[in-house]
């Protein structure tokens, strides 16, 4: 085969692979996670950081994490931090037993949390971080992430 032809290949798959791969893997601080160790966090679609959410778009969150404890249930608590102050953030569903997390949840096995953020429309356009957190039985955090997110229009 012609070079030329191998290397327009290489260009074409290689796009076409930037292309698909959808989940963006998405730099974060780790804020305190005691019973559980934080492995990956993508936000899709999230093709730039800090991520840009559009007013009216949901976004899917997975984060996948190695548990450090046995726990019956698991909490989603979110929080946008705004000049360093945390102000509640509203999720559609707190439970992680229903977001892609098969409970009881064991020691020392993977899971993935997977949920939609929505953004809503009345949101103001500000730079934020946002700190969500994964509460075991006893409120202990299987895991806490904190990452910057712009609202925009
Ligand atoms: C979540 O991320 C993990 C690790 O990359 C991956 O194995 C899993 O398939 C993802 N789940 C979904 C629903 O995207």
């Amino acid at each position: 085969m012609d070079l030329r032809v191998v290397v327009y290949a290489l260009c074409l798959s290689l796009l076409l692979l930037l292309g698909l791969s959808h989940a963006e893997q998405v730099k974060f601080v780790d804020c305190g996670s005691s019973v559980g160790n934080v492995i990956e966090v993508d936000i899709n679609p999230c093709p730039t950081q800090p991520c840009q959410l559009h007013k009216g778009q949901s976004y899917a969150v997975n984060v996948t994490f190695a548990s450090g404890t046995d726990t019956r249930t698991s909490k989603a608590v979110v929080h946008g931090v705004i000049a360093g102050v945390p102000v509640p953030f509203a999720i559609p569903n707190d439970d992680g037993c229903k977001s892609g997390i098969q409970c009881p949840i064991q020691n020392q096995k993977t899971y993935s949390y997977v949920t939609q953020l929505p953004v809503k429309t009345e949101y103001p356009s500000i730079r934020l971080v946002v700190e969500w957190e994964l509460r075991d039985d006893s409120s202990k955090d299987l895991f806490c992430i904190e990452f910057p997110v712009q609202i925009v229009n």
